[in-house]
């Protein structure tokens, strides 16, 4: 069954239209990899998605319920959160009371609350910097941090916009292990916006093409980027924020 399903959604700021008519459906525990060129919807799809956005048309359904319009925290509290693309830690918290903020709707005594933390902390790879303030962090760890800070929600659905924009390639690969197995052993759905196509090509079962708003192409990776249109819009492109 699918545990998202996005039917007809549309979107315009002031004229631009950022998302027209967008259907998509993703199964529970599938991997979604969601590309497109710069200013294609990608991101306004997730702020529509995950109730940071109202669209102008269509609905959002989270394992049946309709949540188009629900506020975010509502969204993440029926097991669905997001990643920003630009990352947004509380500054002048440590590493480990920023996770511990996102997962206070669970209502865990302090102690617990602590441990939860610490643990997700340790999981996406910054227990050394536990208790360091969270401005501290370079750009890979800034960006482990927006995971962890997902994932101490315990998600059912995890929407990852660019989770490894600015990483080097050594860095990557931690995070895409951790995606994966967050889908082997938890059974996680993931939807993941990305630049990088070796990363696209190696964890999505299914690829969604959007293009000035619109679904250009979706399915398997291999079927998709072979596809003439895709290379066209897309991936004939440099793109001017990656380094894939
Ligand atoms: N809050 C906003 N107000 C006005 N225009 C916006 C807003 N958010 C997005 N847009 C416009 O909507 C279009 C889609 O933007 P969006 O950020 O969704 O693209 P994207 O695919 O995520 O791009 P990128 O790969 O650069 O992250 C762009 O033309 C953008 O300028
Ligand atoms: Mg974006």
């Amino acid at each position: 069954m699918s545990i998202v399903e996005v039917s007809g959604v549309g979107k315009a700021f002031r004229g631009v239209h950022a998302l027209s008519d967008v259907d998509l459906s993703v199964a529970e525990g599938e991997i979604l990899g969601v590309i497109g060129p710069n200013g294609a919807g990608k991101t306004t799809l997730f702020n529509v998605i995950s109730g940071a956005l109202n669209p102008d048309t269509g609905r959002v359904r989270l394992a049946g319920d309709d949540v188009t319009g629900r506020a975010p925290d509502r969204i993440a509290r029926a097991g669905m959160v997001r990643t920003f693309q630009l990352m947004r830690p509380f500054a002048s918290m440590t590493v480990a009371q920023n996770v511990s903020l996102a997962a206070q709707h669970h209502r865990l005594s302090a102690k617990k609350l602590r441990e939860h933390a610490l643990d997700v902390v340790e999981r996406v790879g910054l227990g050394p910097w536990a208790h360091r303030t969270a401005t501290d962090l370079p750009t890979a760890g800034l960006k482990r941090l927006e995971l962890a800070r997902a994932l101490a929600t315990r998600p059912k659905v995890l929407l990852l916009d660019e989770v490894l924009a600015g990483l080097v390639p050594a860095e990557r690969e931690p995070v895409l292990d951790l995606l994966a197995t967050l889908r082997e052993q938890e059974g996680v759905t993931l939807v993941f916006i990305e630049h990088i196509m070796a990363a696209v090509m190696r964890l999505a079962d299914r690829v969604l093409v959007l293009d000035q708003g619109r679904v250009l192409a979706v399915g398997a990776p291999a079927e998709v980027t072979s596809d003439p249109r895709v290379i066209d819009a897309y991936l004939g492109e440099e793109p001017t924020h990656a380094d894939a």
